[in-house]
């Protein structure tokens, strides 16, 4: 690895004021009462790209609702008029194309009769710049989240250390159900919380699922009604891809010198024998391992980032859902990585409710060191028995209400990439840095 990074003190197996066990979980829940049935929610942002961008808001009524985005530069205003309806929930999409890339725009949102409604004066959206241009970017990574006081300060955090995006990798929100009700009832409160509601007002989001809000602890895509666990995110999280169209909730973008692969880690495991190994079940199945390959030939990003909500270790205990399960899968990417000399991937997990840097002596199959980010919780709900000793472990920490600050800078060559660990007082726990020689086949 180069440079060396300096070692901040380790703070695993930490006590007292800061690690809280899952039993210890007492962060009282803010009076923050469950969203009205005709309750306006959002707007929210959700996938970008160079020339595009995603708005979301769940309407009161039902009626025709305008987007109105404007150039920031001054120019003419692009108008989008969409009927919210029961079908939807309510639930309005608007995707905006054919914007500039790297340029601002600020939108409203107009009633019928042409006033504006939910005006606030952070409602912009920024497109990502060219694809190949030198830029850098910052993004927000993290898992596990709930409508507490601690969640809340994470988001408000996120938004002081001016993230440009922000990617969220499962349980968030807790569900654990799959009842139609109960998932819009859930994703409806999540979203009502005001500070998850500011810090996306400006910033576009990507989501996978985990095992809590895809369906209940340990679920697979054996879960009875995860189907309606796939209508309530098509509803309430705009994104321009949802899996194949038809299952999975699998999809990624661009964003300056990183790419991220968001994969659906629960929709297919178990559901189909492994493409890897007929014997074996599937993790990713055979149409998502199809998409994830074609994708990774195509990038030209410098970093390839491959988020989900498992880890990609085993949890060493009961549970099955971690890519220790599915190693015959974890081996194949490993292979195709190796096999087409595909620089720049790194691996990110959550679930785990603590956080943990992870560097493989992977050169022989793969061409260089594979690095794994594990970032969780945004919540204060710690697990220190799941930070289990591994002998690839660079970094770790059990630590409440964090998230990874990703800052890519393709600026500089060769391009950096630092992840630093921050928590909800803007303290940096720990931070890991890499290049792209650190990240280039060596044959
Ligand atoms: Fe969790």
């Amino acid at each position: 690895m180069s440079p060396p990074t300096t070692p901040l003190p380790r703070r695993d197996f930490i006590t007292g004021a800061v690690a809280l066990s899952a039993a210890t979980l007492t962060e009282p829940l803010l009076a923050q009462k469950a969203p009205r049935r005709d309750e306006l929610l959002g707007p929210i942002l959700g996938h970008s790209s160079e020339t595009s961008a995603m708005v979301w808001l769940r309407a009161p009524v039902p009626g025709e609702w305008t987007l109105e985005v404007t150039p920031e530069a001054g120019g003419k205003a692009i108008r989008m008029k969409q009927a919210a309806t029961e079908k939807d929930d309510l639930c309005l999409h608007w995707q905006v194309t054919d914007l500039q890339p790297g340029s601002i725009y600020r939108y409203r949102i107009l009633r019928e009769d042409g006033t504006e409604i939910a005006a606030h004066a952070e409602q912009t959206l920024t497109t990502a710049p060219p694809a190949d241009a030198p830029a850098k970017v910052r993004l927000a990574i993290s898992s596990c989240a709930k409508e507490d006081v601690g969640s809340r300060a994470v988001w408000n955090r996120m938004a002081s250390e001016n993230v440009d995006a922000v990617v969220l990798i499962g349980d968030t929100p807790y569900i654990d159900s799959t009842d139609l009700e109960k998932q819009t009832q859930r994703h409806r409160e999540f979203a009502a919380v005001e500070e998850y509601q500011a810090l996306l007002r400006s910033r576009p989001c990507w989501w996978t699922w985990d095992d809590h809000d895809f369906a209940g602890n340990d679920s697979s895509g054996l879960a009875a009604g995860k189907e309606n666990a796939r209508l309530v995110v098509t509803r309430y999280r705009p994104q321009a891809v949802y899996g194949d169209g038809e299952g999975g909730i699998y999809t990624r973008f661009r964003r300056g010198p990183v790419e991220v692969f968001l994969l659906d880690t629960r929709w297919y495991a178990m559901t189909e024998p492994s493409f890897a190994s007929s014997h074996r079940p599937t993790m990713l199945g055979a149409k998502q391992w199809e998409w994830l390959q074609q994708g990774l030939l195509a990038s030209t990003a410098p970093f390839k980032i491959l988020a989900c909500g498992v880890i990609w270790d085993d949890k060493l205990n009961a549970e099955s859902d971690d890519w220790g399960t599915y190693k015959h899968e974890l081996t194949a990417i490993q292979k195709f990585i190796g096999e087409h000399k595909i620089p720049g991937v790194i691996l990110m997990g959550g679930d785990i409710h603590a956080s943990r840097v992870l560097c493989y002596p992977t050169e022989k199959n793969v061409g260089y060191k594979l690095v794994q980010f594990i970032a969780s919780p945004i919540h204060a709900s710690t697990i220190p028995s799941l930070n289990v000793y591994h002998p690839d472990l660079v970094r770790s920490a059990v630590e409440p209400n964090v998230f990874l600050r990703v800052d890519a800078d393709a600026t500089v060559t060769p391009p950096q990439f630092v992840a630093t660990l921050i928590n909800k007082d803007g303290e940096h726990v720990f931070s890991y840095h890499l290049s792209t020689d650190d990240l280039s086949p060596k044959s």
